[in-house]
């Protein structure tokens, strides 16, 4: 079993999405996805409805999840840790206790091309088509990701 942690700050808009669009794109028997958000504001809750609505435009039910905290034991959990920024990565690598920890953390956009952005807009202050921007650019990503995982 392989298993990816998606990781944003409020783990409510973007990291729900590469959740639940990583976990679509790979069999359960072989790969386990979750996500998590580096700060505590929405513990417990269900995904933003912005992201819960662009997820079902594309078909995907998002609503099984709930918003949980990353956690220093996620390192031991997790093979890879996606980060959607920078801010993200710096929050997730305070945690880590060695070079081991380090090395499971990746921005999830690090290998895109040049010609897309190195980090996922957080789109929590924006509208609907925010949400759509940052659901196509994880489905590119998602798509790239998970056929390199699958070989
Ligand atoms: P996310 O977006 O990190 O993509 O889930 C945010 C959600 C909530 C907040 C910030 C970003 N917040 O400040 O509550």
């Amino acid at each position: 079993m392989t298993r990816i942690l998606m990781v944003c700050l409020g783990n409510i808009c973007r990291s729900p999405l590469a959740h639940g669009i990583l976990e679509s794109k790979l069999p359960a028997d072989k790969f386990e996805v979750d996500s998590a958000g580096t700060g505590n504001y929405h513990i417990g809750k269900l995904p933003d409805h912005r992201s819960i609505a662009t997820a079902k435009a594309n078909g995907l039910d998002i609503t099984n999840q709930r918003c949980r905290q990353f956690e220093r034991s996620d390192f031991d959990n997790f093979d890879i840790i996606y980060v959607m920024d920078q801010s993200n990565y710096e929050n997730v690598v305070k945690l880590a206790r060695d070079t081991n920890d380090i090395s499971k953390v990746k921005l999830i956009l690090e290998d895109a091309s040049s010609t897309t952005p190195q980090e996922v807009p957080d789109p929590y202050w924006g509208d609907s088509k925010d949400f759509d921007d940052v659901y196509a650019l994880l489905d590119e990503v998602c798509e790239k990701i998970a056929s390199e995982l699958k070989k």
